[in-house]
């Protein structure tokens, strides 16, 4: 049984004393009981906010990552730099960093590869666009993110793994994928991987959906048998994220 792992992606919001002040007002209301809950907090408050929820069960991801150890790149953050502040997790090659910041299939490779070497777990992003959706081409499209993103990682590792299913279409639109197209697509990403690997790994690995989750949409979409949870971006800096981790009530 594949626990369900909720992750709040925070994007470019809050500054560090903002983001420790709303980790605080929600860490005592979030229920961990049923969930791994994980906040993906901007570089600048990583460590306040691991400080802030210290004691309690909810981890702290980052949002991004460079697949070097260390060296001449400016600006970037090694694996390494977030094991060591207690960074348990991080979100690898979301749409939004394809988008803007040019970030290939091979790179999201790269740096999925190097957080498993430094004991973060990736939270591997995939999705189509609208304009795939509409040709028809979701599954092949998102087949072939997944493929790339785990090339020479081992089973063992991959089993580690988090890949979050996001339609770029629904992301940030207030339009979520019906928990049938969602159910659709993740079934699809665990098919893949068990082609890869095994029934058995793919079964271990969690699948998430993004896009436009909230606290009226969450249970339908993650009771689905293929949907282990969500990446949450709008509603992960609401009072609604509470909601949305005990989704069943
Ligand atoms: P959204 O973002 O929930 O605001 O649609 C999801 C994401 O980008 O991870």
């Amino acid at each position: 049984m594949r626990r369900k792992i909720i992750a709040g992606n925070w994007k470019m919001n809050l500054t560090p004393a903002e983001a420790v002040s709303f980790a605080n007002g929600i860490k005592n209301k979030i229920n961990t009981d049923t969930a791994d809950v994980v906040l993906c907090v901007p570089a600048v408050s990583l460590a306040p906010v691991l400080e802030a929820v210290a004691g309690t069960h909810i981890a702290v991801g980052a949002q991004n990552m460079h697949f070097e150890d260390s060296g001449a790149y400016t600006g970037e953050i090694s694996a390494k730099m977030l094991a060591s502040l207690g960074v348990r997790y991080v979100v690898i090659g979301h749409s939004e960093r394809r988008e803007y910041f040019a970030e290939t299939d091979e790179g999201v490779n790269k740096k999925a590869l190097k957080a498993l070497a430094e004991g973060l777990v990736p939270i591997i992003c995939c999705g189509e666009t609208l304009t795939q959706r509409e040709q028809g081409i979701t599954i092949d499209f998102v087949r072939q993110q997944v493929r790339i993103a785990f090339l020479e990682i081992s089973a063992a590792d991959a089993a580690k793994c988090v890949v979050a299913y996001e339609p770029i279409w629904a992301i940030g639109t207030g339009k979520t994928a019906t928990a049938q197209q969602a159910e659709e697509v993740c079934a699809a990403v665990r098919q893949v991987l068990a082609e890869i690997y095994s029934a058995d790994t793919a079964a271990s690995i969690r699948v998430q959906y993004g896009g436009s989750v909230n606290g009226g949409n969450a249970a339908e979409l993650f009771n689905m048998p293929n949907i282990d949870g969500g990446l949450v971006g709008g509603a992960s800096l609401k009072p609604e994220f509470e909601q949305i981790v005990k989704y069943n009530g």
